[in-house]
């Protein structure tokens, strides 16, 4: 499925014109000419995104916090497919900027990221704790319709009637295509068992060598506890009416295995089952607590 029949499915779902400014900026993402040394970091929602965006930030302005703080995460690495009425799109930004992120599939990136064989950073995480994270963002972030009840928006999620579609495909699609390209495949739960062991993993794929002092002052910067209370991190310096953390914040419990609180007995059984189903012939691991 394209980009626009998945939008329209999305639309017809939910009953109002949801990602129209995505679609109506797509022909510029789709024509993006990435160059070789661009970096993207490539994400299914709700998995480290900002974590992950944060640490490349900080790693490419060598530690220093304060340039790190000179603008919020969403301009300092750029949603590439971004667009929403009033504020300035992705492809709007994307050539002042040597990293940007994506949420999109592989079938669905432009092409010449694959052909300049730019370097890709994805973070995956397990679909326990992203459906967990993703129905709060639901109703925090104003873009996204009403998800219903915790129980529906599962379902939903399973059935990849979500914005970006299924979680399945999505970590299966990036795990494939890193046997071709210079793809650094990472993990949510590794990030939080020994995030300093993760950070020298990007580091070396970046090919930089920075003081063992730097790095433990990226570890620090770059801690949940650091990051929710930073303007430039936590999604504050996104307009209300786009983010309202009062509902649920941005920067929520930052943990593994939350879905333990949310999941039923049954849901997860039922749960188990599908991802089975969905994950068979996959050589894909993930840990669903640490
Ligand atoms: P929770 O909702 O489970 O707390 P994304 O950036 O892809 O939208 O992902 C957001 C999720 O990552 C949220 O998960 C958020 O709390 C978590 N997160 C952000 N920064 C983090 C950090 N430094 N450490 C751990 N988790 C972090």
């Amino acid at each position: 499925m394209g980009l626009c029949e998945a939008v329209q499915e999305l639309e017809v779902i939910h009953e109002i014109p949801l990602y129209r400014p995505f679609v109506e900026k797509w022909a510029q993402v789709e024509s993006f000419q990435a160059r070789p040394d661009d970096l993207l970091i490539s994400t299914y929602p709700k998995s480290g995104t900002t974590w992950i965006s944060e640490i490349v930030d900080m790693i490419y302005n060598n530690g220093d916090e304060e340039k790190c703080k000179r603008d919020a995460i969403f301009n300092r690495v750029p949603f590439m497919e971004m667009s929403c009425p009033g504020l300035l799109s992705g492809t709007e930004q994307l050539d002042t900027v040597p990293s940007h992120r994506t949420h999109l599939p592989v079938q669905l990136l432009p092409v010449s990221f694959w052909e300049q064989d730019c370097k890709m950073i994805y973070l995956a995480r397990n679909a326990k704790d992203v459906a967990v994270s993703y129905y709060h963002f639901y109703q925090m972030a104003k873009m996204h319709p009403d998800p219903g009840t915790w129980d529906e928006f599962l379902g939903k999620f399973m059935a990849g009637k979500v914005a970006y579609g299924s979680w399945y495909d999505h970590v299966k699609g990036w795990w494939e295509k890193k046997k071709a390209y210079r793809i650094l495949y990472m993990f949510y739960e590794d990030m939080k068992k020994d995030p300093k062991r993760e950070i020298e993993k990007v580091l070396q794929f970046l090919g930089k060598d920075l003081k063992e002092e730097v790095v433990n002052k990226i570890l620090h910067h770059t801690s949940f506890q650091e990051m929710k209370k930073n303007p430039t991190a936590n999604y504050e310096m996104m307009p209300t009416w786009a983010m309202d953390h009062s509902v649920s914040p941005f920067m929520r419990k930052g943990m593994s295995g939350d879905w333990k609180n949310y999941f039923t007995v049954a849901q997860n059984e039922i749960f188990d089952a599908h991802y089975k189903e969905q994950m068979k012939g996959s050589t894909f691991k993930c840990q669903m607590e640490i």
